[in-house]
């Protein structure tokens, strides 16, 4: 059975047995429109958890464009519907009166990681993303936490909150979840049109094909970057934001592709904006 709670209170009333059973308790943070990527998170939660918490929230403190707020999909009951599918317990899904009774004035700062790719052209971005994260660590407690490998400044920056401030949770990342033709999974996606679905691929090409340049000895990551980007045809709906190349931890770009690094991309596809990325090294480097 899975209880949708929309309260501090009652989430305190479902969590405090399990607390008190120190039952594993793993969130999956979204921000809803879930698809089948969010239910791979899930899965994997309900593997290595006995509880599974989904929440459920459109974080305003993240969006830097008040249009991609006000636009981004919302849809609680059929996200409900597959959670129940899915067997989750429990679903919070607070009001933004909730989260943010007054407007915070104490948040996380994220320094140096967020001086690249998408850190550097959303101003604000990812401050919002920690400090809901770590406000969701606070309020539920849970043992694990589930993010997208997708989204690879996210996780790297969560990564780092937890380290640096010592929460008490296990972060795990799952693979990005494709479409057959490379498609990152995102709620997102949905904006596409038919058209755009089948030129939105262009992405995953491009990083294919900086990753496949990196393993066959190119070093130079600002020639990865030019031969990578010719792939993208020229057409007045595609727009490349960006194609970094930095190092996985630090997120800063490096001078040498000599060792492991993230290969992340933003491309607007129309007016909807895309990310995906690759890890990957030069050949004989673990990934
Ligand atoms: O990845 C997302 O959906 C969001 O950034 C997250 C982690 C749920 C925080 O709002």
């Amino acid at each position: 059975m899975t209880t949708l709670v929309e309260t501090i209170e009652a989430l305190d009333q479902r969590l405090a047995p399990l607390h008190q059973q120190a039952s594993t308790i793993g969130l999956v943070p979204t921000m809803g429109a879930l698809h089948r990527g969010h239910a791979a998170l899930i899965e994997q939660a309900k593997r290595e958890c006995s509880e599974v918490v989904v929440n459920i929230f459109v974080n305003p403190l993240q969006f830097d464009r008040k249009e991609d707020l006000q636009r981004y999909p919302r849809m609680l009951e059929s996200d409900v519907d597959l959670c129940r599918r899915l067997g989750v317990g429990l679903v919070f899904a607070p009001a933004v009166s909730l989260m943010y009774p007054d407007p915070p004035t104490v948040g996380i700062s994220i320094g140096r990681l967020g001086n690249h790719l998408c850190g550097a052209r959303r101003p604000g971005h990812f401050e919002g993303v920690a400090t809901v994260v770590a406000k969701l660590f606070n309020i539920i407690r849970p043992r694990c936490a589930y993010f997208g490998e997708k989204d690879a400044q996210q996780l790297a920056i969560i990564r780092r909150m937890v380290m640096n401030l010592n929460a008490p949770v296990v972060v795990v990342g799952v693979p990005t979840l494709r479409a057959a033709d490379g498609l990152a999974l995102s709620s997102r996606n949905q904006h596409l049109s038919p058209s755009e679905r089948q030129q939105a691929p262009i992405l995953i090409q491009v990083l294919r094909e900086a990753e496949r340049l990196i393993r066959s000895g190119t070093t130079d990551p600002a020639l990865v970057v030019r031969t990578a980007l010719e792939l993208v045809p020229p057409d007045r709906g595609l727009k490349v934001e960006y194609l970094e190349i930095v190092d996985p931890r630090e997120l800063q770009p490096v001078e040498v592709v000599d060792d492991r690094v993230l290969v992340a991309g933003a491309l607007w596809v129309g007016s909807t904006r895309l990310i995906d990325s690759v890890i990957c090294g030069p050949a004989g480097t673990e990934v």
